[in-house]
């Protein structure tokens, strides 16, 4: 089959490799109708992420065709269409029964991402993401192996194109998580740190929220200029404004702050030269700067809310600002199974239309492209979707609105 493979970082191409076979008793072999490239992928492609090996197939936001079941595989059955989670969950372990799916401790045979570990159990194995996390074969390829079948595949009405339904996967769940985690609702206030995919979408969750302010900071002024069309965003561009924070706070109510901050930066923030070149030196893990920022713009009593991923440690934490304001943190991979259902019925009921942030839409076989096109934010790129062999997805016309709000 091909599938897009690492050859070290900024190398990708899409190779002829061994088709997956069934593993295990509750295995599928899913035939992926639909995959995208996540920022995520982005850290990867860079070679920011240790044990990631040459020849690894990446790709963790897919769905497709159940091709194949194993026999004790109840929850599908070949024909069947499915969105499958990023997160490879048991569904019986003491964290998976806490609906923490992310947290699964069976799944991962790799050691995790913790630094200071003791005997902790890795979280979830992932999708085409290290062999921190398992090193299992990933969707952006015309087929994959689906461990932990009766837990993860989430079927989908044939009635919605994959480009409406395929975003559960990943970003729509993420972004969801990110922004009830900062506990908004309605007449909320929010800063939003990243305009990229996640950033984008935790927009549109926190309209449909009913948030009454959305600040979103980044310096790509298409990103920005986006959000602001289609989720009515206040748009700040940190390369002309040197402290949003500031910004954000002088148009809150009494000067307090946003209620909730959401980081979709994560370890790879831009902004501080010396954390830059610290991290490169491996001195420091990830770069603080989005983060004391979202510190900075929150109020008293609120909560900074990561799904932007971090790497071990940073220097210029501002714990003592976070102690004086009371914040509360929340933070991690995305429990995507627990959201599903939820998000299927305000993607049907119109209320969320996360594909009108596709921006490029590609075949598999470009993939390369697609990842270059996606880390160099060429050609206004918000998000690139990949269609395996000759499937082919309907084109909506324009942008159009991403979210409809209810009456
Ligand atoms: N927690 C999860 O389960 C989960 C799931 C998906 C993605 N993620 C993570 O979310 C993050 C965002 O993903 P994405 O797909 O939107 O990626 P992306 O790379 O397209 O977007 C990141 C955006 O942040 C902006 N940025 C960089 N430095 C900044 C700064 N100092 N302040 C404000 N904005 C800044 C960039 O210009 C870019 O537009 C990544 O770290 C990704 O790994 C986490
Ligand atoms: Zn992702
Ligand atoms: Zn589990």
């Amino acid at each position: 089959m091909r599938a897009l493979t690492y050859h070290g970082a900024h190398t990708v191409k899409v190779d002829t490799v061994p088709d997956p076979i069934l593993m295990d008793s509750d295995d599928i072999i899913l035939r992926v109708t639909a995959t995208a490239i996540c920022g995520s992928d982005l850290h990867l492609y860079r070679g920011k992420i240790p044990s990631v090996e040459h020849g690894d197939i990446f790709g963790h936001e897919f769905m497709g065709i159940v091709e194949e079941t194993g026999p004790a595989v109840t929850a599908v059955q070949p024909g069947d269409r499915v969105v499958i989670p990023f997160v490879i969950a048991c569904g019986s372990c003491f964290f998976c029964q806490m609906d923490l799916f992310a947290a699964c401790e069976t799944t991962n045979t790799g050691r995790g991402a913790i630094l200071n570990k003791k005997a902790i159990p890795p979280g979830a194995a992932l999708f085409g993401f290290s062999h921190l996390y398992g090193g299992v074969p990933g969707g952006q390829a015309e087929y994959v192996r689906v461990p932990k079948a009766n837990t993860g595949p989430f079927k989908v009405p044939g009635t919605l194109l994959d480009e409406k339904v395929l975003f559960l996967s990943d970003i729509l769940p993420t972004a969801f998580q990110a922004v009830t985690n900062a506990g908004i609702g309605n007449g909320s206030s929010i800063a939003i740190y990243g305009a990229g995919p996640v950033g984008l979408l935790s927009a549109a969750c926190a309209r449909m929220l009913g948030a009454e302010q959305i600040f979103m900071v980044d310096h790509h002024p298409y990103r920005l200029a986006y959000a602001q069309r289609t989720y009515g965003v206040i748009p700040i561009n940190f390369d002309e404004d040197d402290d949003p924070a500031d910004t954000i706070i002088r148009q809150t109510k009494g000067m307090r702050g946003v209620d909730g901050v959401v980081d979709a930066v994560g370890f790879e923030a831009k902004g501080s030269t010396t954390e830059t070149v610290l991290a490169t030196l491996k001195l420091e893990g990830s770069s603080g700067k989005a983060l004391r920022q979202c510190i900075a713009a929150v109020r008293r009593g609120g909560v900074v809310s990561v799904p932007g991923v971090y790497a071990g440690f940073i220097h210029g934490f501002l714990f003592g600002d976070a102690f004086d304001k009371g914040l509360t943190f929340k933070m991690g991979q995305t429990h995507v199974q627990r959201y599903l259902p939820e998000l299927l019925g305000h993607i049907e009921t119109g209320r969320l239309a996360p594909e009108v942030i596709i921006s490029h839409r590609m075949s598999l076989e470009q993939a390369a492209e697609g990842y270059e096109i996606f880390d160099k934010k060429q050609e206004d790129c918000r998000k690139v979707i990949l269609t395996p062999g000759d499937s082919a997805i309907a084109l909506p016309e324009g942008d159009g609105p991403a979210l409809v709000l209810g009456t």
